[in-house]
């Protein structure tokens, strides 16, 4: 590396480092962990001039957004883009003011490029990995959007690919990065909660565009689309724009509302308590309303059961999204324990504290009426005796808010950690694929479980699927096992 580039990434390691212990009101914070996690090496990387050059692979609704977010950062430059429509590669480069950004079909010839450093992979999710993997032997450092992948048995093979490269990855459930999250996770981590026992979060939404009904271009076409390269390695059929700009719908493109929605709380979840994963997962549901030709619930609620760990004891999470609910929509997520809750508002969160008095007390809709005058006496004799008066009384209830600061910017944060990790030549993101892997496998094992209607057992620590006691039942009495439903475990 030549040392004007080694002194200007230890210039810029340093400011970092100083703004990660200053105030979260900043902007941009990027934080460098000290250390990776063990299991990957600490790779240099070595980009061929200071800024790091990117390209974005997908510039769709959300490719346009991380671009953005991407480009709130110092010293980044986007200077290619691949897309599968015509009209976004000649909108990209007017909406980033570049005409002579370079622009394809085909995301092999980004990979092509010596002097890119990074893309980001913004595509439909039966694409990641794929392309990832690509990037990765490529030499790119990948920013990969949720999920990591389309099917539980793809994760590994980017794991070990990323591992294999050295490079830096990054997956994009950006919200891990607001103040919020960081300061729900201090205070689950301080103990504010007590011992975590439950977790439920909803998001329910009753319109068109939030049921994923995105608007068609009218030029759309076999010629400004490029279908076949869409179509990718799922069943091929004939051009359908639908499918294309509604991939959501359908599950040869997308993971439905769990790989979609889910998988935000569940990366939150995870990085607010350290949680490596559930061990037992369930859904149900219906597809009750947008009978458009979708072939994915709109309707659909997921119990995980997450195993106590030396990080947390054992608890419970409900997911739910109703995409029909003409209802009065009160989304919430509250992590609950057993000396309080933490509710998030929008980018702010409530923490109430509350705590049971020693003594359980007596009396009322209770048992203590239903005695004898004679047993009351002695009831309340021994009461006394047992519980002392400074036992009676609870902690006063308390509400703390937490604000975040106006301009917190998650996801110019999640990429600052990215291109952070890219500089100083680290593997240890916020949101690496193990991590990334470990949240979506879960909310991929709910659609498993609603398609295949059985409980999903998965192992979080080796991050390999179980067979249920079930099986294990009917394998001794003889009578044959129920196989996993193919279209969740089959490779595509
Ligand atoms: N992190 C978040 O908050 C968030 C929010 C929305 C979407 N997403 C994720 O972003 C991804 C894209 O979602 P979207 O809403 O932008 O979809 P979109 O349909 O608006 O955009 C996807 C784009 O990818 C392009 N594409 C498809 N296959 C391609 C290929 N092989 N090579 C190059 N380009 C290809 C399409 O032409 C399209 O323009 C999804 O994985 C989604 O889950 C994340």
């Amino acid at each position: 590396m030549p040392s004007s580039r080694r002194k200007f990434i230890q210039r810029l390691t340093a400011a970092s480092a100083l703004a990660a212990t200053q105030s979260i009101a900043k902007p941009i914070v990027q934080v460098i962990r000290p250390q990776a996690p063990a299991y990957i090496p600490n790779l240099k990387s070595v980009s061929p001039n200071d800024k790091i050059r990117f390209a974005t692979i997908g510039m769709g609704i959300q490719g346009n957004y991380d671009t953005r977010a991407a480009l709130r950062n110092p010293d980044v430059e986007l200077v290619a883009v691949a897309d599968l429509y015509q009209g976004r590669l000649q909108t990209a480069k007017t909406a980033f003011n570049n005409p002579d950004l370079f622009t394809t079909r085909d995301f092999r010839e980004i990979l092509a490029k010596p002097d890119i450093d990074a893309v980001l992979i913004v595509t439909p999710d039966h694409w990641h990995d794929h392309i990832t993997i690509a990037a990765l032997k490529a030499g790119k450092h990948v920013y990969c959007e949720k999920p990591m992948v389309h099917h539980i048995n793809e994760g590994k093979a980017v794991i070990d690919a990323w591992k294999k490269s050295g490079k830096t990855m990054q997956v994009g459930s950006q919200r891990i990065s607001s103040a919020a999250f960081q300061e729900a996770k201090r205070m689950v981590q301080a103990g504010d909660i007590g011992a975590i026992n439950y977790i439920e979060s909803n998001n329910d939404r009753f319109n068109a565009i939030g049921a994923w009904n995105y608007s068609i271009p009218p030029d759309a076409s076999p010629q400004t689309v490029d279908w076949d390269r869409f179509i990718g390695d799922a069943p091929k059929r004939p051009f359908d724009a639908k499918r294309f700009f509604r991939w959501r719908n359908y599950r040869d493109y997308g993971t439905g509302v769990a790989g979609d929605l889910f998988v935000h709380l569940i990366t939150g979840v995870h990085f607010v308590t350290n949680s490596l994963g559930p061990n037992r997962i369930f859904s149900s549901g219906n597809l009750a309303y947008w009978k458009d030709g979708r072939d994915v619930p709109d309707v659909m609620t997921s119990i995980m059961d997450y195993p106590k760990t030396d990080q947390h004891e054992a608890f419970q999470m409900v997911l739910r999204v109703n995409f029909a609910n003409a209802g009065k929509i009160q989304n919430v997520t509250r992590i609950i324990g057993n000396e309080g809750q933490i509710e998030f508002s929008e980018d702010n969160l409530i923490l109430t504290r509350k705590k049971l008095p020693m003594a359980p007390g007596y009396g009322n809709y209770d048992s203590y009426f239903t005695f004898t005058p004679e047993v009351q006496q002695e009831f309340v004799r021994q009461y006394d005796a047992q519980y002392p008066p400074e036992t009676r009384k609870a902690d006063p209830v308390k509400e703390m808010r937490f604000e975040a600061p106006k301009d917190d910017d998650a996801h110019g944060k999640h990429f600052g950690d990215f291109f952070t990790n890219v500089r100083a030549g680290s593997q240890g993101t916020i949101e690496d694929p193990v991590f990334g892997f470990r949240a979506a496998a879960p909310v991929l094992a709910c659609n498993e479980s609603y398609f295949s209607n059985k409980v999903v057992y998965w192992d979080p620590v080796t991050m390999t699927q179980k067979t249920g006691p079930e099986a294990t039942a009917a394998k001794k009495s003889g009578a044959p096992a129920k196989k996993p439903a193919a279209s969740a475990t089959a490779k595509k």
